[in-house]
């Protein structure tokens, strides 16, 4: 299959690599850079663990080719500790044993993260809303929702 040269920038990082015409971005992220982070479920749109932000928009990276990506900036889960300490969100999951077999885990936390980017002190109903598409087979959905909010309340306290 024709190889394409892209570029973008993964989690801060410039990244420059040929990659199969029609690679996902998915395989790519895990298979060429080696960030795992992304997990892959489905392959089909339907689990949203895969999820990430380009741009700052969250995408299912199962179904968004790689080269669609060319010069954007993209974001995992990986990207999200800065110097060995925890996004608020990561902690928030670790502290409210939102994360069970954590499968899901990484898509949730990307979901979340574009919900709060957008809308820092998001009603119960706008997280259930921004997590509909991501699916979690273990923890029933409740830690998840309560870790969120609690994510958002600790960010806003540190903006006060
Ligand atoms: Fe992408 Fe399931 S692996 S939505
Ligand atoms: Fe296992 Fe969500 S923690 S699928």
């Amino acid at each position: 299959m024709a190889k394409v040269p892209i570029q973008f920038v993964l989690n801060g990082d410039e990244k420059a690599e040929f990659v199969e015409s029609g690679s996902t971005l998915l395989k790519v992220l895990r298979e060429k850079l080696g960030d795992t982070s992304p997990k892959g479920g489905c392959h089909q749109g339907t689990c949203g663990t895969c999820s990430v932000l380009v741009d700052g928009e969250l995408r299912l990276s199962c179904l968004t080719l790689a080269e669609t990506c060319e010069g954007a900036s993209v974001t995992t889960t990986a990207g999200l500790a800065e110097g060995g300490v925890l996004h608020p969100l990561q902690r928030a999951f670790q502290e409210g044993f939102a994360t069970q077999c954590g499968f899901c885990t990484p898509g949730m936390i990307m979901a979340a993260k574009a919900l709060l980017d957008r809308v820092p002190n998001p009603t119960r109903e706008e997280v259930v809303d921004a997590i509909s598409g991501n699916i979690c087979r273990c923890t029933g959905y409740e830690p998840i929702i309560r870790a969120i909010l609690s994510a958002a309340r600790s960010n806003s306290h540190h903006a006060a």
